[in-house]
């Protein structure tokens, strides 16, 4: 069976600066795949070549099997991809509703069809209205997401990239920014996704990283400087030295 995700031999290179450098990397379907390193490791960088918003310079990123290199984002959505941005995209002066219903439409298209079918149109609203529900939306649905908490909009980046419906989820710091309970429950609703979705996710909260990882891969100055179980990693010695200040 193909990888969710095969990501080959990428390099790209910002004027002198090789941002992420012949990194190789294999996603099972299902797993879930946490990338950690320090900042300006290269971690947003490799997500935006994931997703379609860059182009290596060498290498091929691979979707289920499909070489997506050139693809361009939106059309990578529509393949199942779907990712959520380290700095907020979010649409600050409409309703936690109206941004849900423009990411599900999303992989459709804003095409007047989407909209004239009552029974698909109903389907979205459907999954929406589950998704505010399961992630704790559901009664601040009419605010307009300029007012909710902080923390209330990290959760609608993700319920707004679960609604598109995606095989592969890409998240890039979910918990940035959050208290600790916060992250204690964004960490437990990622565990309840459904094993149909592949997820990737990068994060500095070690608690969040061993609690949702099956396997972790850590990128050092665009490079990949190791990958394995959970435990490997956390015995890993060159890990400490590099990630965690050498301590213990
Ligand atoms: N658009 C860009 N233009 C120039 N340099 C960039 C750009 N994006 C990222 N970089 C550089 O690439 C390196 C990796 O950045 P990034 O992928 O954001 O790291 P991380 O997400 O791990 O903190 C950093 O040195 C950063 O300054
Ligand atoms: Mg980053």
């Amino acid at each position: 069976m193909s990888a969710a995700l095969a990501i080959e031999g990428v390099t790209i290179s910002f004027g002198g600066v090789r941002a992420v450098r012949g990194v190789t990397l294999e996603i099972a379907a299902g797993e879930r795949r946490v990338i950690i390193g320090p900042n300006g490791a290269g971690k947003t960088t490799l997500f935006n070549l994931i997703a379609g918003q860059l182009r290596p310079d060498e290498g091929r990123v691979m979707l289920f099997g499909v070489d997506v290199t050139h693809h361009r984002a939106h059309k990578r959505v529509r393949a199942g991809l779907a990712r959520t941005f380290q700095i907020s995209r979010l649409f600050p002066s409409l309703t936690v509703a109206e941004n849900v219903s423009i990411a599900t439409h999303g992989p459709v298209g804003f095409s007047p069809a989407s909209f004239a079918s009552p029974a698909t149109a109903n389907d979205l609203n459907e999954r929406a209205r589950e998704l505010l529900e399961t992630w704790g939306l559901a009664g601040e649905r009419d605010e307009v997401v300029a007012n909710i908490a902080h923390g209330n909009q990290r959760l609608l980046e993700i319920v707004m990239a679960l609604a598109t419906n995606p095989r592969v989820l890409l998240l890039d710091e979910p918990t940035a920014g959050l208290s600790s309970g916060e992250r204690d429950l964004v960490s437990m609703r990622l565990r309840a996704l459904s094993r149909e979705l592949t997820v990737i996710l990068t994060d500095h909260d070690m608690d969040v990283v061993f609690d949702i990882a099956d396997q972790i891969a850590v990128l050092n100055e665009g490079e990949l400087a190791a990958q394995g179980s959970p435990a490997a990693i956390r015995a890993d010695r060159r890990v400490h030295e590099l990630y965690f200040g050498g301590d213990e």
